[in-house]
């Protein structure tokens, strides 16, 4: 039989918010991962993608105003460009509204059944609304949540019960068999002290909300998000049809470590009951923290991978959070150091030893690589390095030690930057040396191209095409025959990495008035409510230029991403942009959907997740005839330039 391909899967996330570089760290490791298995020639199935149903995504659309599959269909996207961004080679993004999945679902709750291990009670606990968790009186810390720290409340309902149970054993002979199915080690026994302590039947369905796959059981359930959200791992790769058997049980389902016990104990329980194969390994990684407290948006310390890209470029952003923390562990996000890793091993190291080898070779050898001579002991030993090199990359990728794979290479990148400070090409005048020396600088750069492929793939790409190499599969050896002609030397990675061009900073988008009234307190002032893909309140001072009966139903552009104020007593949540000259002032035109965004063309779009009315000023946005400019460059939308009425005025 064929073998089976390499399955890996990141956990689905939640839509109630974007993403944050918590999500893309577990994404990108898992991206590593997948590319490292293709590099060895490997057949990947790499699945990712969201966890669309239960009481905390409804609630985030109702706060903002919107239909729940609206809302959940305008945060999918942001998740899905956040990953091709990245470059996350994802063979399936996966949603949990998606019809296959939910019949998925309903076929795995039958399987249960049947098998005895689905029945109906009354369930009562402390209930974590925002991490939609049942938690036992011994599991809160301080009386709150001990995953996310808020308020728990009493839940009583009536709910089917999944006979967790009855797994008690099953699992914990799991654990011993399979010594390998939660990593690290070091998470494994907690699991198993707490399996021992005695597992509770898990209730399954819920009927305080409906946003959910409806429970097969009883049409008035709806079944528990994480019964769901689990599933997808097998509908992903199409369970129930036979397809799913050339890619399961999934090789390694990569985790924060907060959802091992959902990945380690109940995963598996469901698995068993409804007779499907366990997986290999969950792997529970650490929190990425700033200044020591996990992100999240609750705690409004996060960070979307826009504003990293934006200021490091995509493999500096995967280079760096991959480089420092050990993967298994908690680590705080430090960016100084973030900087200087960018600066010291991507420009200065890695960099300067490709662009050096690269103007050599074209100076010396008119830009082909050379035969070369007799290797001398130097040569020997770095071959030697060569040869080890992938061995022990491979080592620390199975254990999942990144940082330490990165060391791996970057020690070696070290070692090729020795030998050409110890060689001198420059000052060789024999030509055949010269050429054993060059060739073996190139040589070393080719196996380094491949090797930073998993982690940054289109430097890794970039470097291969410049030393004129096709990319290769494992096994790679420090060959003695490559040929190749190479490209003018480029810069790899810049220094400057920080493009700070304040307008991508910013949030721009077209919305509708729908409704406008005077403000209450504030003379000048009216209320819109305005739809900008969602509905949102804002304070705009136009009464002196304009009637509410002008205004209603009109396209406007707005500051979305304005730290929201308090304006006389009313939230306003972003600014109107209207054009000013003298004492005239005219709304701009704009034309487009409501949520759309207003762009530059050519200028990266990477906004801030919110900016002050001081950063906004900053930008000078004036208009010159009929066009709104920034920097001389005009403003649109998908449906073209955004128009204004007044020339040569300011934006305010
Ligand atoms: N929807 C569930 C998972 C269901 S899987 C069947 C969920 N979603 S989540 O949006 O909260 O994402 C949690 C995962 O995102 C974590 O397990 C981890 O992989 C990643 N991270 C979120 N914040 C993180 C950090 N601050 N640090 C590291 N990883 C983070 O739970």
């Amino acid at each position: 039989m064929a073998k089976k391909a390499f399955y890996i899967t990141t956990p689905i996330y939640y839509v109630n918010d974007v993403p944050h570089i918590g999500h893309a760290y577990t994404t990108i490791a898992a991206d590593v991962l997948a590319r490292w298995h293709r590099l060895n020639g490997e057949k990947v199935f790499f699945l990712t993608g969201t966890d669309e149903h239960g009481q905390k995504v409804e609630k985030a659309a109702s706060e903002k105003g919107i239909e729940t599959k609206q809302f959940v269909d305008m945060i999918v996207p942001r998740f899905v460009e956040s990953w091709k961004t990245l470059n996350i080679s994802f063979d399936r993004f996966i949603r949990t509204t998606e019809e296959d999945h939910k019949k998925g679902v309903i076929e795995l709750i039958k399987k249960c059944h049947k098998n005895n291990d689905i029945y109906k009670g009354f369930y009562e606990g402390n209930y974590c609304v925002p991490c939609e968790t049942f938690y036992t009186e011994k599991d809160l810390v301080n009386n709150n949540c001990p995953s996310c720290g808020r308020e728990t409340k009493i839940v009583k309902e009536e709910s089917y019960f999944f006979r967790l149970s009855r797994y008690e054993k099953a699992l914990l002979e799991l654990y011993e068999t399979s010594p390998s199915f939660i990593s690290p080690d070091h998470r494994k026994q907690e699991i198993i002290n707490r399996v021992k302590e005695g597992l509770k039947d898990l209730s399954i369905t819920r009927t305080s909300f409906s946003w959910g796959i409806p429970f097969p059981l009883d049409e008035h359930h709806v079944t528990y998000v994480w019964f769901d959200a689990l599933t997808n791992y097998l509908t992903g790769i199409g369970w129930p049809s036979k397809k799913f058997a050339s890619y399961w049980p999934a090789d390694i389902h990569l985790v924060g470590k907060e959802i091992l016990w959902f990945h380690t104990v109940i995963w598996p329980a469901m698995l068993m009951s409804a007779g499907v194969d366990i997986p290999g390994t969950v792997y529970a990684h650490g929190w990425l923290t700033i200044n020591g407290e996990k992100m999240s948006k609750s705690k409004g310390n996060f960070i979307p991978p826009s504003e990293l890209i934006r200021k490091y470029g995509v493999d500096g952003t995967r280079y760096g959070l991959l480089r420092d923390i050990p993967f298994g562990m908690d680590g705080d996000f430090n960016e100084p150091q973030l900087i200087k890793r960018i600066h010291g091993e991507l420009a200065d190291s890695l960099g300067n030893l490709l662009q050096r080898t690269l103007t050599m070779v074209h100076k010396y050898c008119n830009g082909v690589i050379p035969k070369p001579g007799i290797f001398g002991d130097d040569e020997k030993r770095l071959q030697d390095v060569a040869n080890n090199l992938f061995a022990h990359l491979n080592e620390h990728i199975q254990k999942l030690e990144f940082h330490k794979g990165l060391e791996t290479i970057w020690s070696f990148v070290a070692q090729c930057n020795k030998y050409v400070n110890d060689q001198k090409p420059w000052d060789i005048h024999e030509p055949k040396r010269l050429n054993t020396v060059l060739y073996t600088l190139s040589e070393c750069l080719r196996l380094i191209g491949h090797a930073v492929l998993p982690f940054m793939p289109s430097s890794g790409e970039k470097m291969l095409a410049q030393l004129g190499q096709k990319q290769k599969k494992l096994p790679l050896q420090f060959e003695t025959n490559t040929s190749g002609k190479i490209a003018q030397p480029e810069i790899l990675f810049s220094k400057s990495v920080v493009i700070d061009e304040p307008f991508s900073a910013v949030d721009l988008r077209v919305a509708i008035i729908k409704d406008i009234k005077p403000h209450p307190n504030a003379d000048k002032l009216y209320v819109l409510e305005i739809d900008v893909g969602e509905k949102r309140t804002l304070c705009a001072g136009l009464r002196n230029y304009y009637s509410a009966d002008e205004l209603k139903g009109k396209s406007i552009v707005i500051v979305y991403n304005l730290k929201p104020a308090n304006l006389r007593g009313i939230e306003s949540q972003g600014m109107l942009l209207a054009s000013q000259k003298a004492d005239v002032v005219k709304i701009l035109h704009p034309k487009g959907t409501p949520g759309e965004p207003v762009t530059i063309s050519g200028m990266p779009r990477t906004p801030k997740q919110q900016i002050t009315i001081e950063d906004f000023k900053d930008l000078k946005l004036k208009t010159s005839g009929t066009k709104v400019v920034y920097k001389d460059k005009p403003l649109q939308t998908s449906q073209g330039e955004v128009f204004s009425e007044l020339d040569d005025a300011v934006i305010v």
